[in-house]
């Protein structure tokens, strides 16, 4: 492409939906399972969110994975302990977390610290797994420069025949991260990009301060 493509006449219509001082639950989880339920009637991907990490130099790193569960202690996403993003999480401790919904036009963002689960709760959902995910997952070393196609699908067939008729054990090197939220920005686009925008941030316990921003 010689041009630079032209796309800053795009735009969306905003529905009008509002967020409200007035109406807000005094958790950040309760507005967040309300919009997830929503996303969930709405939106094609719903449980795809960004996961952004950062190296011990400061350098950020961005990926999609997908929400698996979530309640008071926190979200829970699975992938290798081996990635990059998992060395990153273990290093720094520090996540961050956005969903959009652009059906709804909705943004969240969320902050928190990164802690693996229990083992007993990854084998849990590693067991409810479809079979192929779980060889995929015994095959893959996430993130590590692999010399071609051929080589991951031999890997696969070698777990596929190990185990033919047996079930497959979760691998050590895989496993869920739980994230303890601090901080939700919660998005409402509005029209005129007068946008609406939440944040609940922790003071201590269960209390959370909650103030608006300029969008
Ligand atoms: C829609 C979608 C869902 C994904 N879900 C996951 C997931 O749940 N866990 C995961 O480890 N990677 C998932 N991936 C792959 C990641 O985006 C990424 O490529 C991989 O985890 C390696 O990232 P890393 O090298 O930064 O650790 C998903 C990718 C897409 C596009």
């Amino acid at each position: 492409m010689k041009s630079v493509r032209k796309i800053h006449h795009l735009r969306s219509n905003m529905r009008e939906e509002v967020l409200d001082e007035k109406n807000l639950p005094s958790s950040p989880l309760a507005l967040f399972d309300l919009w997830m339920k929503m996303a969930i009637e709405k939106s094609p991907d719903p449980t795809a969110l960004t996961l952004a990490t950062c190296d011990k130099n400061g350098n950020p790193s961005a990926r999609i994975v997908l929400l698996k569960g979530y309640n008071a202690k926190g979200l829970v996403f699975f992938t290798n302990y081996k990635s990059k993003k998992s060395a990153e999480l273990i290093q720094s401790k520090s996540a961050y977390m956005v969903f959009y919904w652009p059906e709804i036009h909705k943004q969240v963002r969320i902050e928190g610290r990164a802690e693996k689960i229990p083992a007993a709760e990854s084998d849990q959902y590693f067991s409810s797994r479809p079979r192929e995910s779980q060889l995929g997952a015994m095959a893959s070393e996430q993130s590590q420069v692999l010399a071609g196609r051929k080589a991951l699908e031999e890997r696969y067939k070698f777990f596929e025949k190990k185990f033919a008729g047996k079930k497959i054990p979760r691998p050590s090197h895989w496993g869920g991260f739980r994230i303890v939220p601090t901080y939700f920005e919660f998005w409402q686009g509005r029209t005129s990009r007068l946008h609406d925008r939440i944040v609940y941030k922790k003071i201590k316990g269960n209390m959370w301060k909650i103030f608006r921003l300029f969008p």
